[in-house]
């Protein structure tokens, strides 16, 4: 499973090979780790346009310092929000351009735009071109460097989103568009242990993407809940008694498995993961529907029926949070996975329907994380050609751990983020499939 072609083109043949042959140059990312929390550098703050958003403030407290002394910025963050019409964008370019090469290895730039105008067409276009400049910027990069669009209209409420995209936590999170709404909604929390005194209940937790969101929630604070089928329960119990949480065996396919969950937590919950998944891959026409079926039941129908049930009976405590699992293949297609794409594209439906509901509801966010090529028992078991290729084809040329979708999920599920709602945020190093 281990990425040899990574370690190797760390070393010197390595370096002086894929140079010559023009081959992919993945290189190392840097990781989130306690004993180094933050990016080694500081943070250049730009902006074109004028901008009202009063950011300063905001910057000083989520990334790292300004960088005063090196000339490499580890952070670079642009205000592009008060760009209105398309001459503006030459101040994207003046902005960034003498810049952008001194960027440090693993470094971040962030641009924000402006909401679009659906009554302004130059306001639109101009906020629009962000984007494409932005996923352009992502592909040219390189050093492991990753760039991302945040639209916002309150900086405030944008801390915990900064925060994560300014940190070694964002690692494989490129490419990206974020929507982050107006409500600054945080409540009291300790900023080393956010999901403290909190409830956290993750499906499919007892091995791969599931066992590390179970993890990272638990280091920042939460009480997990291990959930996965009942045939897996040794490793359920093995990870929740190593984080400190509890084991719940159970199918969630089962048609009672909300009210089981609600009987076994009867405190209720405040961080819902959908993260149970499988895979039973055939192109349509040699599918038959015990193959089709039990994707869609696992990926899509149970999540539903789950969140309908634990929303209904207030088992989801207001403030809470919901992050499902959608995936870059229910985004761009697979061959072979009719069944899995429409799962998970199943996922992203559901996500952006019911998150104005569920906020102004029940005070939940809905969101979903769509993990790309993660180092995963499920992508091991991938043809070995097919399997490179999939590491490689996105812009940091490598495969991502289960540690960056579960730092995502930490994100959305961060009491701060009660601002980030209906929102699919690929975890994917900016995949070429469906970029
Ligand atoms: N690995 C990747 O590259 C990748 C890419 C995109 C999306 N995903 C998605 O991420 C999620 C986790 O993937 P993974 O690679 O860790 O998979 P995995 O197979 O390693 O783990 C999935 C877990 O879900 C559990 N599970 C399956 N059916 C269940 C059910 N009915 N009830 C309860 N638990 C059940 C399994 O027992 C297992 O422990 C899945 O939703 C998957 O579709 C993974």
């Amino acid at each position: 499973m281990a990425d040899r072609y990574l370690s190797f083109t760390g070393t010197a043949p390595g370096r002086f090979l894929t140079r010559r042959l023009g081959l992919p140059r993945p290189a190392p990312l840097r990781r989130w780790s306690a004993a180094r929390p933050e990016l080694d550098g500081g943070l250049l703050h730009l902006t074109a346009g004028t901008s009202g958003l009063g950011l300063a403030p905001v910057l000083a407290r989520t990334g790292p310092g300004p960088d005063e002394t090196t000339g490499r910025p580890a952070a670079v963050v642009l205000d592009a929000t008060g760009i209105r019409d398309a001459e503006g964008l030459a101040e994207v370019h003046a902005a960034l351009h003498p810049v952008v090469r001194s960027v440090a290895a693993s470094g971040r730039i962030v641009v924000l735009g402006a909401p679009i105008d659906p009554a302004d067409h130059h306001q639109a276009a101009a906020q629009q071109a962000l984007e494409g400049f932005t996923r352009s910027l992502g592909k040219e990069t390189g050093r492991g460097i990753t760039v991302n669009l945040v639209r916002l209209t309150d900086a405030r409420a944008a801390e915990s989103t900064l925060r994560f995209l300014l940190s070694p936590k964002s690692a494989y999170v490129s490419g990206q568009v974020i929507e982050v709404g107006p409500h600054a909604t945080a409540g009291p929390h300790d900023a080393d242990r956010p999901l403290a005194g909190r409830t956290a209940l993750v499906t499919g937790a007892a091995r791969g993407i599931g066992e590390a969101v179970a993890e990272t929630l638990a280091r920042d604070g939460a009480t997990v809940v291990v959930l996965d089928v009942p045939q897996a329960e040794q490793d359920a119990r093995r990870v929740a008694e190593r984080l400190g949480g509890s084991a719940l065996p159970l199918d969630i396919t089962a048609a009672d498995a909300g009210a089981r969950i609600a009987e076994a937590l009867p405190d209720g919950i405040d961080v819902l993961v959908h993260n149970a998944g499988i895979t039973r891959d055939r192109r349509l026409a040699n599918m038959p529907a015990e193959r089709w079926a039990p994707v869609l039941e696992v990926n899509l129908a149970s999540v539903l029926r789950t969140t309908d049930a634990l929303l209904a009976a207030g088992v989801l405590r207001r403030g809470g949070r919901i992050v499902a699992t959608a995936s870059i293949a229910g985004i761009a297609g697979n061959a072979g996975q009719t069944n899995y794409g429409a799962s998970k594209a199943g996922i992203t439906g559901m996500v952006r329907s019911l998150a104005p509901h569920a906020l102004a509801g029940h005070g939940v966010t809905v969101n979903a994380v769509a993990p790309g090529f993660i180092e995963t028992k499920m992508t091991a078991a991938v043809p070995l050609f097919i399997r490179e290729a999939g590491r490689r084809m996105n812009s940091l040329a490598q495969g991502g751990l289960p540690v960056d979708v579960a730092e995502t999920t930490a994100w959305l599920a961060h009491p701060a983020s009660g601002a980030v709602n209906g929102q699919v945020v690929r975890v994917c190093g900016q995949s070429l499939l469906g970029a």
